[in-house]
């Protein structure tokens, strides 16, 4: 019998942190539902303390979820963990996580206590979150900066005072390979009552290893890892799922236990993020990037038809891969419609969302005769989040041809008002964004303008994603069209929405007052 290994997923607390990749309550719902679907054991939803947005994200994905564990993110204070119970409510399964940093230099600098009483705090957060739930997981954070004598006295405190799951962050990803094995393998043979408690990993990919540290902890005895899709995260991103589940399970040979995951969700659940948070996927990225099972050279090309196992690993399907295959034309209707993107688990939380999609699909098909279930996925976010933005795009005209200087005309509604403005620029989508900027005036800094296609062929919707920065705020923004200046303005004007909206949120690592 080979053990279960746990994979909790925490794209929507540590990979939402990233700058720029938050997300709405809605968009929270739609990724929660995609990885309940790929059977994520855990989904850690959010850090409720940080704001009324993230305490109701949590709480709506408590609510929309069933098959997988709930996990509320909380520091080591009583407001934390209440506030967290209070938005696990609703959930079938629920967790608290609760942390407090344990590296001598957190300790000294950051929150200015001693380790004692860091111990003190510690298994007062786990007792009062076990009056909430028997499901408690600790971390003791920067564990991988820490004194191993220090972090034996600590687990071996919380783990009586009732913590079940002890995760090993490293939270600036300094560790390497085989010392975070020894880790490991040191603290579950050193502390008394660790046969207590399921050990888990938490590897940021600062120095690219964060995969790398994370299946030698697995090595080592680990039986649950903390993990991103497509490894978002804050700097360079935490451990990425994709890559994690699929080394465990291409190499059933060397590790002695296995995800129960349904991987062929993986690539589903790495577009929505993408899609959702504006981060493309690098084309060589393992398991998920375009060219993952693409082989080019005439020789690979050779030897896979002769046997697929010469050259590949993995089968491309296993993951969710498909060839692309024509699935509704101009001519379908809004039955087939709901009925097929049913099938792409994607549903409608109310008629208004099926209508605009539909109207759109119908657009769509009339520029481009074959739709595929990638220009579904592109539009339903796109009809999705136009839904509640007080800045829409009503129209654009846009003039671009040699010796010229391009110009745009666009009409906004602004809250319920229709303006226009006209603008030169260096080229169509210059022009264009500095036409919405004469209306709205927000003084935004364009930091990244990215183009990818959806399908191949010319007739492909361009999916444009901008990202834009105020006041040390970030955002991202999408927007699809066959047009890629009207994409790139729908981008942009998505973005504008996001930035203008107010948040007043906390970082989880700050320290609490
Ligand atoms: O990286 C880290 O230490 C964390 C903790 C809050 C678990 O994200
Ligand atoms: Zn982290």
């Amino acid at each position: 019998m080979t053990d279960k290994l746990i994979i909790f997923d925490t794209t929507l607390r540590d990979g939402e942190q990233s700058p720029g990749a938050s997300m709405t309550k809605d968009e929270k719902v739609r990724i929660a539902k995609a990885l309940e679907r790929l059977k994520v054991d855990v989904i850690e939803a959010g850090f409720p303390a940080a704001s009324v947005g993230d305490f109701e994200g949590v709480k709506a994905v408590a609510q929309a979820v069933r098959e997988s564990t709930i996990c509320a993110l909380a520091r080591a204070v009583d407001g934390d963990i209440d506030r967290s119970a209070e938005a696990l409510k609703a959930a079938k399964s629920a967790r608290i996580h609760t942390f407090i940093a344990t590296s001598p230099i957190h300790m000294q600098m950051k929150l200015c206590m001693s380790p004692d009483q860091v111990v003190e705090r510690a298994v007062a957060a786990v007792k009062r979150a076990r009056r909430y739930t028997d499901n408690v997981e600790f971390s003791p954070e920067d564990a991988g900066r820490s004194e191993s004598d220090f972090l034996c006295r600590i687990i071996e405190a919380v783990i009586d005072a009732g913590a079940s799951t002890i995760n090993i962050p490293d939270t600036v990803g300094y560790n390497l390979p085989d010392r975070f094995g020894r880790l490991i393998l040191e603290l579950r043979e050193r502390i008394p009552n660790a046969d207590k408690a399921i050990f888990s990993v938490h590897c940021h990919n600062d120095l690219g290893l964060a995969v790398a540290n994370s299946l030698s902890a697995v090595l080592n005895g680990a039986r649950q890892v903390e993990c991103t899709i497509n490894g978002l995260g804050e700097r360079a991103g935490n451990a990425a799922l994709e890559e994690i589940v699929m080394a465990v399970r291409t190499r059933q040979d060397i590790f002695p236990c296995d995800v129960t995951l349904d991987t062929t969700q993986i690539l589903n659940c790495s577009r929505l993020v993408s899609t959702i948070t504006g981060f493309p996927v690098q084309p060589n990225k393992a398991i998920v990037g375009a060219n993952a099972f693409a082989h080019e050279s005439g020789i690979h090309q050779d030897g896979i038809l002769k046997s697929r196992e010469t050259y590949e690993i993995m089968r491309a399907e296993d993951v969710g891969w498909h060839t692309n295959k024509m699935v509704l034309g101009k001519h379908s209707g809004r039955s087939a419609f709901r009925a097929h993107l049913k099938g792409l688990n994607i549903e409608f939380t109310s008629e208004e969302e099926l209508n605009a999609a539909f109207s759109r699909f119908k657009e769509l098909a009339d520029k481009k005769h074959e739709i595929y279930d990638e220009d579904l996925q592109a539009l339903v976010s796109d009809s999705v989040s136009t839904e509640r933005e007080h800045l829409k795009l009503v129209s654009l005209k846009v003039c671009s041809e040699t010796g010229e200087t391009p110009h745009a005309k666009i009409t906004l509604n602004i809250q319920g008002v229709e303006k226009s403005s006209h603008a030169r620029g260096s080229g169509p989508v210059d022009a264009t964004f500095k036409a919405i900027e004469s209306l709205v005036q927000s003084h935004v800094t364009l930091l990244v303008y990215s183009v990818n296609n959806v399908t191949n062929g010319t007739d492909s919707q361009g999916e444009v994603g901008v990202r834009l920065e105020k006041g040390g705020r970030v955002v991202n923004g999408q927007g699809a069209d066959t047009d890629i200046v009207i994409a790139s303005a729908k981008a942009y004007l998505n973005a504008l929405n996001k930035i203008t909206s107010p948040t007043e949120r906390q970082h989880p690592q700050n320290t609490p007052l």
